[in-house]
């Protein structure tokens, strides 16, 4: 295993166990969304989002306590939005992190449940005093969160997502696209790190401009292993994008296109981050994870 692939298994235990004590399984009538909550949250996927935050937030020597729970609600949300696009009215998958989606396992009304209280937690984890001292360092946690989140963010991006599958869009139109549906979130893990870390406004920006690549990438290798990963290697279904004639930048650039174009964004991403030197190594790490991974 690299360094990089143990530091992320390393902040994923961190994750998972705080995932695992903000979600306690319940008894009685709330029992059903607490366990669909645990089965869409828990025991799954790269955790990216809250490695950014750890990785930036760690940069400025923040205490792991509070990075942790801001990469919690991060995650929290992140999977909120995998909930509710796996529902058979938007991508209708029935695999999710190998295992059957929250609406498979359960239902239609309890997945949209389990995913809108996952979002509502989230602003919680984030309000409480445990995230930071200072009130004003939490609400601007909760703004960029709630930015990131929502109808000009990740929820915007998915609206444009299903209006695509009916129109042309142009290389300009994919990239907004990919920049709200995921790019959102990925760039609130590394700003969410940077403010409860306390960077400063230069060092903040610089994060910015790294996850702006960054999520880029993200979504265009996403795209690319959607086209070239079968379904038991992804743990979702595959060849979904060509299928729903969803708008990627393989439809527009080709393979081999993409490829080139997510690659050139893993480099300029990475050369944001040089003011940070050494101290930018797992960001950096991170940037070659993305373009390398297989799921
Ligand atoms: C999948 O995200 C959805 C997209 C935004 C492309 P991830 O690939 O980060 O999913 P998990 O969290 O590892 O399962
Ligand atoms: C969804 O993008 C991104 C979200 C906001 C959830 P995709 O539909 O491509 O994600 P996967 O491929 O199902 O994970
Ligand atoms: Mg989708
Ligand atoms: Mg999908
Ligand atoms: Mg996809």
């Amino acid at each position: 295993m690299s360094d990089f692939q143990s530091t992320i298994k390393e902040t994923a235990g961190l994750i998972e166990t705080a995932l695992d004590e903000f979600l306690p399984s319940r008894e009685g009538p709330l029992g059903r969304v607490a366990d669909a909550m645990r089965w869409g949250a828990l025991d799954g996927g790269k955790r990216l989002r809250p490695f950014l935050v750890i990785a930036a937030a760690d940069m400025f020597d923040c205490p792991r306590a509070r990075s942790i729970r801001v990469g919690c609600a991060v995650e929290m949300i992140h999977c909120y939005s995998l909930i509710h696009d796996d529902l058979p009215a938007m991508d209708d998958s029935d695999l999710r992190r190998g295992r059957p989606s929250v609406h498979k396992k359960f239902d239609d009304a309890t997945a949209i449940l389990a995913g809108d209280a996952l979002l509502t937690q989230a602003f919680e984890v984030l309000a409480e005093e445990a995230t930071h001292p200072s009130g004003a360092v939490r609400c601007r946690l909760a703004l960029e969160l709630a930015r990131a989140a929502g109808k000009d963010g990740m929820v915007g991006g998915q609206m444009i997502d299903i209006y695509a599958e009916q129109k042309d869009f142009d290389l300009a139109g994919i990239e907004e696209l990919q920049r709200l549906k995921t790019g959102a979130l990925i760039r609130f893990g590394a700003v969410g790190g940077g403010v409860v870390g306390e960077g400063t406004d230069d060092e903040i920006a610089a994060l910015t401009a790294y996850a702006e690549d960054l999520g880029l990438a993200f979504q265009i290798v996403d795209d690319i292993l959607d086209a070239t990963q079968d379904a038991e290697t992804l743990g979702k279904p595959a060849g979904q994008d060509a299928e729903m004639d969803k708008a990627t930048f393989i439809k527009l650039l080709g393979m081999d296109g993409a490829k080139s174009k997510a690659a050139d964004l893993v480099d300029s991403c990475k050369a944001h981050l040089d003011r940070f030197g050494v101290r930018a190594a797992p960001l950096k790490g991170a940037a070659d994870f993305v373009f390398q991974r297989k799921s």
